[in-house]
């Protein structure tokens, strides 16, 4: 059976301030977390080269156990972390070597989170997250940026954004 939703951590820090805003949606929602840092996944490869990485195994179990994936990134240089680019990026496999798992994405659920303690980002930093759920065919269920760990209320109202 296909469980709600998972959250991607995609921090250099497994215990960082991202990782801490996760554990409190966790608490919100009672979902399960990834975190890329227990995994090795590489650059995009044209050749594929790297398709037995820990890449398509774990797209395959987000694909088959979940409806929502919320991606959640500490804001470095602007923009969303390397970790998280890189997986990105990977997800041209799905629509190259693995394109019926690729399709499979179509409907799901699809959120982001941004963490940057004391500091503010542009509406522009949404930009690739929309545009990538719309590519994909994902319903995109919106986003949050945690700007603080007393931040309850904003991850209450993104809660009730994946529910509905
Ligand atoms: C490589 C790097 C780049 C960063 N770039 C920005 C930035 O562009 N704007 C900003 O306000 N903070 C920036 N920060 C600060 C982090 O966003 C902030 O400390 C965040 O809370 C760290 O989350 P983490 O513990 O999950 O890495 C940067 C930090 C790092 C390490």
């Amino acid at each position: 059976m296909q469980k709600e939703t998972i959250i991607i951590l995609a921090s250099s820090r497994s215990h960082g301030d991202t990782a801490k805003v996760v554990q409190q949606l966790q608490q919100i929602i009672h979902c399960d977390m990834v975190d890329l840092n227990d995994y090795d996944i590489s650059y995009y490869d044209y050749e594929h080269a790297n398709k037995d990485d820990d890449f398509l195994p774990l797209m395959k179990r987000i694909i088959n156990d979940y409806q929502n994936v919320i991606f959640a990134t500490p804001v470095y240089w602007y923009t969303m972390s390397g970790i998280l680019k890189v997986f990105f990026d990977r997800i041209s496999d799905l629509l190259t070597i693995e394109k019926d798992l690729g399709r499979q994405l179509r409907g799901k659920g699809f959120g982001a989170i941004s963490c940057c303690m004391n500091g503010s980002i542009d509406q522009e930093f949404w930009h690739p997250f929309v545009k990538t759920a719309g590519y994909l065919g994902m319903r995109y269920l919106g986003n949050i940026h945690v700007d603080s760990l007393e931040n309850l209320p904003l991850l209450e109202d993104f809660r009730n954004k994946i529910i509905t």
